[in-house]
């Protein structure tokens, strides 16, 4: 135990910038890494779990309480691995440096880092190993990460799904990791092998030997010898046009390899027999150009007929496939000829000893296998229903969770159950699946650890999480990824959104997507686990915590993010199939509510208003609730002495101050704060609206019951100090924009936690959420002066025009990434979002930048920008989302919709010149001066002076922002005389356009146009 009251090493400092470049980098580690043993939704990365760890179990060397002990020992461990200066300083310099090198996975298991860290452990804890507590275990990156560094670990979530994967990673991997386990062998022996992974190879290789035997029938090879690995599916529709009635396939599009040396893709011809419907004849071509190849017949939800050209609305198309129950399965007559439903595109196939994919047509023995399998599997449900003895439906009949739940979409295409959204011959190689691990062991329920049954519990465990990989990647919202020539899993995305022509993959083949892989992804985690006692992982309720009180030494946890993952209504994808393959499970029998086919939702922390649960709404109010319970049962399983840290990556201000409402009502203090950068790239949420790409890590310590009335003067004039102070280290390790915002709230809090309550000088007691609108106020104050080197509307401030715009590009601009490795996934999430009505999309459509109301607010109202007056000027406030209005649209508002056009021409090089931008901007002779359309306030005109010149009157009310606007507009438009007479004009008038337009230049985002307009519109200023 550290001495009470010794300040830890995160309460001191944090190597920021390198831990957030090793979890960012981590994401890309795919092999051997914990988190491909099975999804897990939002997981942290282990480099920000280890390395803040490692800073709150180890104690502040210049601490003067720090024991001499651990001083010393630190030295001699750490001078193994790097140099240590003398002096205190010099030796939390070396911890720190140690920290953020072992954060890098490469080093994670490297054994002389390992020896270090779990030395460092022992110094600071001499009578044994500290117990680190996670209520919130999700995937169990904190656990696992508290296992490796020599600790001992108690992880819990509600989640049975998140349990087992928790059980798997922190009991069977470090119990019998390395362990000889007794498996049985194919001639129905039993023999010994060495080690966990190796069991499951060997049990995975039996249960995909009776696989083969049940399924090969349903997925044949070809005649010449090639093997189909994946079948291109496209759900259809019928035209409703008059006279037409052909069949719409939907496809987002025709492509089906881009690869260098194999482009293919298909088109088609319509044939239209006498007296019936038009039919779509495809074949498959080698494109020379994007232009050969037929656009998709889907977008947005809406149909076109490739026989008529009619549109099908998107209403239509989804009361057809609803009546299809989603249309993933063909429909065959008596005889097995299709007659509607899934219609297949294209056979991918390998063939022996050649390399790459191929391409064919299906063929009548492709449908026929499919017809054999749903026979099959009606066979298996005819069978199951005449016997009411046998348990569980064979295939998910759990119904879906009820429309409006966040992140579904597939309801409203008639999918009623989990089951709707996987093909007839899908389910049937999973029920096939689950059913080999199910009756490997005769005993339906798992024996004491170790003992009797034929195949040991860890194994088993193991190999559930085999079969849902499997069910991953082989549900009919798979799509077909084409830069990869493979197939995309089912989860690409937090959410369930309709996938129109979906891919889907042969279990058993040598491709991606197959059993094989989930089979050697599990065993390759195992593997890689450098060894650790093991954990403890359970069910439970982290409102209702198991542990005694004062058992942990940490309480260090990531709780659920407001409303961002409804992890419950995700995981039932998983726990349908796990039911399946592990039937009776403890795990898996909801302890809250017996009569509960599905996972726990009732207990589960989230918002989800749309959604009411036994008569009660997941409101605000709720989540806040949820939050002030866990926070104080960490506070009770703690030792008074222990610490604690929370991670906060919340989008919404809401989930911000309902998570620290819970934290303050519970009795925490916070002590120190640390973002860390954890995403790549500019992810899909990141482009739209400011999402955030850092998540900061709450240092907390339970605040003592004496703690004092604090005073709400004192407090106000520590806050801009202690925010400045931040603002600049973390700009000085790349922390930006939004990012920075929240960063900011972790030293505000510090200052308001501390007191057990805060007053101003009249007694009233301020609350949390008075306290953050200051924060946002302080915080904006801040980046004006910084950026416009004006914080509030004294002498020389420019307007509020400017402010808003200044401070909405601050807050705008994203944290330094590393230049992604783009997730592959990425552009086919983002045309799959596309591809459905989505509601924000005319907001990205139409080009500008945006943020979410709620940020913009915050910002504006103690800074005094009015938005409302900003309205169509400046901003356009649409569904919660502030949309800075494009440089385009700016041109509209001060030239009119004329001027609009003809500099988006100019901007775009349209051959058209710019005869009449010379009268609209002042260029004719004979025109003295241009009004252009009504003289609205704002406009700036222009004049043609007696002497030839011109002269740029901003109208009366045009301001600073307005004419820097024009001024980029000229640039736009080629005008470089107006421009410099402008610009003369602008030198003589003040600083203020200069000063702008400087700010604007460093603050447009990269890459846009309105960057390359300011810049260039600068190199015109007269030095
Ligand atoms: C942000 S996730 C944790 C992710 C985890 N840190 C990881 O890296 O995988 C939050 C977790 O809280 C769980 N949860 C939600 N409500 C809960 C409750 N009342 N009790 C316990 N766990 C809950 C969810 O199931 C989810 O796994
Ligand atoms: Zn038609």
């Amino acid at each position: 135990m550290l001495p009470a009251a010794c300040r830890c090493l995160a309460e001191a400092d944090f190597p920021i910038a390198e831990v957030s470049k090793h979890s960012a980098r981590e994401k890309s580690i795919r092999h051997g890494h914990p988190s491909t043993v099975h999804l897990w939704w939002a997981r942290r990365p282990l480099a920000a779990c280890r390395a803040v760890l490692m800073g709150l179990l180890l104690p502040d060397p210049c601490d003067p309480r720090c024991p001499e002990g651990f001083k010393q020992e630190a030295r001699r461990l750490l001078g193994r691995v790097r140099g240590v200066g003398e002096g205190d300083e010099a030796l939390r310099r070396a911890l720190l440096g140690f920290i953020a090198d072992f954060s890098n996975w490469e080093n994670s298991a490297n054994p002389v880092f390992l020896e270090t860290a779990r030395g460092l452990v022992r110094a600071a804890y001499p009578d044994g190993p500290p117990l680190v507590v996670d209520p919130f275990a999700g995937g169990g990156s904190i656990p696992l990460e508290a296992l490796r560094v020599g600790c001992e670990a108690f992880a819990s979530d509600l989640n049975p799904v998140a349990c087992l994967i928790l059980k798997v990673l922190l009991e069977g991997i470090p119990r019998y990791g390395r362990a000889r386990l007794r498996v049985p062998t194919p001639d129905g022996g039993v023999e010994e092998v060495e080690g966990l992974a190796e069991a499951v190879r060997r049990v995975g290789g039996l249960v995909k030997a009776r696989a083969e035997e049940e399924l090969a029938e349903f997925y044949p090879p070809d005649p010449d010898g090639a093997r189909p690995i994946a079948y291109l599916w496209a759900r259809t529709v019928r035209c409703e046009a008059p006279k037409c009635g052909a069949e719409i396939p939907l496809a987002r599009s025709f492509w089906l390899s881009k690869k260098a040396g194999r482009r293919r893709a298909l088109r088609y011809r319509v044939v239209r027999p006498a007296g019936r419907p038009p039919e779509v004849v495809f074949e498959i071509f080698e494109p020379k150009s994007e232009a050969e190849v037929p656009k998709g017949t889907v977008s947005r939800g809406n149909a076109t007929c490739p026989a008529c050209g009619t549109v099908l609305r998107v209403e239509r198309v989804r009361a057809q496939l609803s009546a299809q129950r989603g249309g993933a399965d063909v429909v065959f007559d008596q005889q097995g000829r299709r007659v509607s439903g899934a219609r297949l595109l294209a056979v991918v196939t390998v063939r022996p000893g050649e390399q790459g994919r191929h391409y064919r047509l299906p063929t009548e023995r492709d449908y026929e296998a499919v017809w054999k399998a749903q026979r099959r599997l009606d066979r298996l449900l005819e069978r199951w229903r005449n016997s009411p003895s046998e348990g569980l439906c064979p295939v998910p009949d759990e119904p879906l969770p009820p429309e409006g739940t966040l992140g579904f979409r597939v309801q409203k295409y008639g999918m009623r159950t989990w089951g709707d959204l996987f093909t007839a011959r899908q389910k049937l190689a999973l029920a096939t699946l689950a059913r080999g691990v199910r009756e490997l062991d005769p005993h339906p329920d798992p024996l004491p650890e170790g003992e009797g049954g034929r195949v040991p519990e860890a194994v088993r465990l193991a190999m559930a999480l085999v079969v849902n990989r499997c069910a991953d990647y082989l549900s009919s919202l798979c799509s077909w990824h084409l830069p990869g020539e493979k197939v995309n899993h089912t989860y690409g995305r937090q959410a369930l959104p309709i996938v129109w022509d979906f891919c889907e993959v042969f279990p058993l083949s040598d491709s991606t997507g197959n059993y094989d892989g989930a089979l050697e992804w599990v065993a390759e985690v195992i593997e890689a686990w450098p060894g650790s006692p093991s954990g403890q992982a359970q069910v439970a309720d982290a409102t209702e915590h198991p542990l005694p009180d004062d058992a942990a030494t940490v309480w260090f946890t990531d709780p659920p993010y407001y409303d961002a993952v409804p992890y419950a209504d995700l995981s039932d994808f998983f726990f349908v199939w796990l039911k399946r393959t592990l039937p009776g499970h403890p795990l898996l029998r909801d302890p809250f509510d017996p009569e509960n086919g599905l996972t726990p939702k009732t207990a589960e922390i989230v918002q989800n208003e749309a959604v009411r649960l036994n008569g009660q709404v997941k409101d605000r109010a709720f989540f806040e609730e949820g939050m002030a319970r866990a926070f104080r049962e960490g506070r009770r399983v703690l030792q008074d002495d222990g610490i604690g840290a929370v991670v906060f990556a919340h989008k919404t201000t809401e989930g911000w101050e309902a998570l620290l409402s819970g934290l303050i009502r519970a009795g925490w203090t916070v002590t120190a704060s640390w973002p860390i950068t954890t995403e790549m790239g500019s992810r899909l949420r990141a482009r739209e609206s400011a999402a955030l790409s850092a998540s900061v890590h709450l240092v907390i310590r339970p605040r003592p019951d004496d703690a004092p009335v604090g005073d709400w003067g004192g407090i106000l004039r520590e806050l801009p100090r202690r925010v400045g102070e931040w603002m600049d280290r973390l700009q000085g390790e790349g922390i930006r924009g939004a990012d920075l915002v929240f960063a900011c709230i972790g030293p505000a809090l510090e200052i308001f936690s501390r007191y057990s309550r805060v007053e101003t000088a009249e007694g009233r007691e301020v609350t949390l959420a008075e306290y953050l609108e200051k924060i946002w106020e302080v915080v904006g104050r801040a980046a004006l002066q910084q950026v416009l080197g004006s914080g509030d509307g004294g002498a020389g401030a420019l307007e509020e025009d400017a402010r808003l715009t200044a401070l909405f590009l601050w807050t705008l601009q994203s944290t330094n990434r590393l230049e992604a490795e783009e997730e592959e996934a990425g552009d086919e999430e983002e045309e799959a979002e596309l591809e459905e009505e989505d509601e924000e999309a005319p907001a990205r459509r139409a080009g500008g930048f945006s943020l979410v109301f709620d940020v913009v607010r915050r910002f504006a109202q103690p800074l005094g920008i009015r938005l409302p007056e900003w309205e169509g000027r400046v901003i356009e406030t649409k569904k919660g989302v502030v949309r800075l209005l494009s440089i385009r649209e700016r041109a509209k508002v001060l030239f009119g919709r004329e001027g609009a056009d003809l500099v988006a021409q100019r901007i775009e090089r349209a051959p058209r010149g710019p005869v009449q931008l010379e009268l609209l901007l002042g260029g004719g002779a004979s025109v003295p001066e241009v009004r252009v359309q009504g003289g609205r306030r704002g406009r700036v005109r222009s004049r043609r002076l007696p002497d030839g010149s011109q002269e740029y009157a901003a109208s009366r009310g045009a301001t600073t922002l307005d004419r820097v606007h024009t001024a980029m507009v000229l640039q736009a438009a080629g005008r470089a005389n107006a421009l410099r007479a402008l610009l003369r004009a602008e030198l003589d008038r003040g600083p203020e356009f200069l000063r702008l337009a400087n700010a604007l230049a460093a603050l447009y985002p990269k890459g846009s146009e309105e960057k390359r307009l300011v810049e260039a519109m600068l190199l015109a200023v007269p030095r």
